[in-house]
């Protein structure tokens, strides 16, 4: 049984295979072609935090492969009454076919998968993003061809988003140019542990020259609203705007996971501008969560 829960769960073969998927799984469906390879299925979906895309996405995959999902967050389950996490995950995984998981610590979904009996895919914690990255990569693929030997430069918070970005360009061998302020770098371990070709910058505009795409994410996560303010002051020299864009290479792509905020990480001119690919990358969360559905189905 396979489980999802960083990219680095999957080969690079099964990775870029997967995307290969995604692109077909997108086409099919906009041909109106009905294909229900999960038929009388169900995803659990345990929502801890705040979600649009991945809610949306999740469900309307299930439904179009011909199956079912169940939304569960801690208001209305046990789960927010202090039922431990590995009875929750023998309970809910005897019943469902898959689990989906976002939480705060990373911890949280290791210790469901531990005790699933189905797979279990990380929907984004305090940690990791891995089906976004998902997404980014078939986006990137479609609009430019493959992503390898690509630089790619994040700029703003060492977040989860950031992470993944990381384990990304491992599986996927490009150049990720970090640009972070202090005190905010990635997790040093996750840097360290990482093959892949990662350089840290404290500058936006030296991180972001002769890039092929231009990444960011919000100054304050999911359980950081407290932090806004501080962030606002320690990120202001990290917006991603015209200037940062012209230092890239002239067809680069800007992506942003969403929700954005313009005018703090992203100028309004650059999120909404001719580089931009974010509604492609939202779209594709669809068709690259279905590709990893009918994957893990198939291994599960
Ligand atoms: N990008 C993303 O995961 O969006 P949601 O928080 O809306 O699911
Ligand atoms: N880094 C953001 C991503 C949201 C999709 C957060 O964790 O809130």
């Amino acid at each position: 049984m396979r489980h999802f829960l960083t990219l680095k769960d999957l080969s690079t073969t099964e990775l870029s295979t997967l995307i290969q998927r995604a692109i077909v799984l997108k086409r099919m469906h906009k041909d109106g072609e009905v294909y229900e390879p999960l038929k009388n299925k169900v995803l659990a979906m345990i929502f801890e935090k705040s979600s649009t895309r991945t809610r949306v996405s999740f469900e309307s995959a299930m439904i179009q492969f011909g199956g079912g999902s169940i939304f569960l967050s801690p208001n209305d389950t046990q789960l927010g009454r202090g039922e431990p996490i590995e009875d929750s995950a023998r309970v809910i995984s005897s019943m469902v076919d898959m689990v989906m998981i976002r939480t705060f610590e990373h911890k949280k979904a290791e210790q469901f998968s531990q005790f699933s009996t189905v797979p279990v895919i990380n929907a984004l914690t305090d940690d990791y993003h891995p089906c976004q990255l998902l997404a980014d990569m078939q986006t990137y693929v479609e609009h430019r061809g493959s992503i390898d030997g690509k630089t790619v430069t994040w700029v703003g918070d060492g977040n989860n988003m950031c992470h993944s970005y990381i384990n990304a360009a491992e599986q996927f061998n490009f150049n990720l140019k970090i640009a972070t302020p202090k005190g905010y770098e990635p997790d040093e371990l996750i840097v360290a542990s990482s093959g892949a070709n990662v350089t840290l910058f404290s500058n936006v505009n030296d991180a972001a020259y002769q890039s092929d795409l231009i990444v960011t994410d919000v100054w304050a996560s999911m359980g950081q609203e407290e932090e806004q303010k501080k962030r606002e002051a320690a990120f202001s020299a990290f917006q991603v705007n015209k200037e940062v864009m012209s230092l890239a290479n002239k067809d680069a792509l800007f992506m942003h996971c969403l929700p954005a905020h313009r005018g703090e990480e992203v100028s309004e001119q650059v999120i909404d501008g001719p580089q931009s690919v974010v509604w492609d990358e939202a779209e594709n969360r669809l068709h690259a969560q279905k590709a990893l559905l009918e994957f893990l189905s198939a291994n599960g």
